[in-house]
């Protein structure tokens, strides 16, 4: 059969995406805006989103700082912290524009201090959840110390997610941006009410682009880069059409300067170039007949929104990759800068 050379779905969205704030918001919505019609919001500013007040504040600073001419719809989130309430719980569960909250284990990434040590003594804050049907949406990573760290999620999988479904077995959980073939069993094998995103990292590179011909620090994010035979567990999974997996590009921008350091933060800039990405690894195992669900009605499914009427569409014309963008008083270095991406996208 000859390559399908366009593909048109329904308007994407991304179900994980970390914009920040101040001029580096205002450098980096666009490249969401200008493919994507909703983003989930990643709240691990400084200091975290934690209430609903604050993230209504938040929205409107990312809409403020959008073009006139783009439409799309930040969905926000709140940082589960110690302090979290089932009265704010209640109060986001209400609020038109706040869809789910997030747990980082304290210190596990990027601006994660704020973070919980354990789910002891929120059973209150996830019993309402549960009651309100808000979905938390956890960065599944062990914060044990004596774990590896290439197995930091695999042993959270099987210590802390699996007794917490368990015991919430109504809770709408997110597991995100998986990276193992255990994280990929689990949620498939679960309940419909247990979901996860994907990366394009994930899908396209193994732990060997971390290191190929020296330290590259442009593909250190967390969860790190797995094992090949990981990134085939998740090609898998996405291949198989089922509707718990779907797109969250974990887009996360650092200043180059803050990536090529002694001690670099963790982060993949994506959002220029992620649909056009995800396309290609789909298409590296004749899925391309997959991709409409992940990208842009599984998403949906999950969280209770409409699909988009609007659409974009996707060609076959290799696009060539800057090799960075302007980012606050520094730039931003893209996933496959400087090189060539097989598609491109027409909105
Ligand atoms: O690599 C990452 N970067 N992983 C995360 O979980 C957070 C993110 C960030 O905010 O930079
Ligand atoms: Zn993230």
């Amino acid at each position: 059969m000859a390559a399908m050379q366009s593909l048109t779905i329904p308007r994407p969205d991304d179900w994980h995406l970390h914009l920040r704030d101040g001029e580096a918001l205002r450098c980096v919505v666009r490249h969401t805006a200008e493919t994507f019609g909703r983003a989930i919001v990643m709240p691990n500013l400084r200091p975290p989103v934690e209430t609903v007040a604050q993230a209504e504040h938040y929205r409107a600073r990312i809409l403020e700082a959008l073009d006139p001419g783009l439409r799309f719809d930040p969905l926000m989130t709140l940082y589960l912290t110690p302090r979290t309430t089932p009265q704010e719980v209640a109060r986001a569960a209400a609020h038109p524009h706040v869809v789910a909250i997030k747990m980082y284990p304290a210190g596990a990434t990027t601006n994660a201090e704020a973070g919980v040590s354990s789910l002891d003594g929120l059973e209150p804050v996830l019993e309402a959840m549960q009651e309100h049907q808000l979905p938390l949406l956890i960065h599944g990573e062990s914060i044990d110390p004596g774990v590896d760290v290439f197995d930091r999620e695999a042993v959270f999988v099987e210590r802390q997610l699996g007794p917490l479904v368990q015991r919430f077995s109504n809770l709408r959980v997110v597991l995100e941006h998986i990276t193992t073939a255990e994280a990929a069993a689990f949620v498939a094998s679960a309940p419909a009410n247990v979901a996860a995103t994907i990366t394009p990292q994930h899908l396209l590179l193994d732990r060997n682009a971390l290191f190929a011909g020296g330290i590259r620090p442009h593909h250190w994010c967390l969860p790190v880069l797995k094992r090949e035979r990981h990134r085939q567990a998740l090609l898998a999974a996405v291949g198989t059409g089922d509707t718990s997996f779907f797109l969250g590009t974990d887009s996360a921008p650092h200043e180059e300067a803050t990536k090529l350091s002694a001690c670099g933060c963790a982060g993949i800039f994506s959002a220029p170039i992620a649909l056009a990405l995800y396309a290609e690894a789909f298409e590296s195992i004749d899925a391309l007949h997959r991709f409409e669900g992940f990208a842009s009605r599984n998403g949906p499914a999950f969280y209770g929104l409409p699909v988009s009427k609007e659409t974009v569409t996707l060609v076959r014309n290799p696009q060539q990759v800057p090799p960075s963008y302007p980012f606050g008083d520094g730039v931003v270095v893209p996933l496959r800068a400087g090189g060539v991406v097989r598609w491109s996208v027409r909105t």
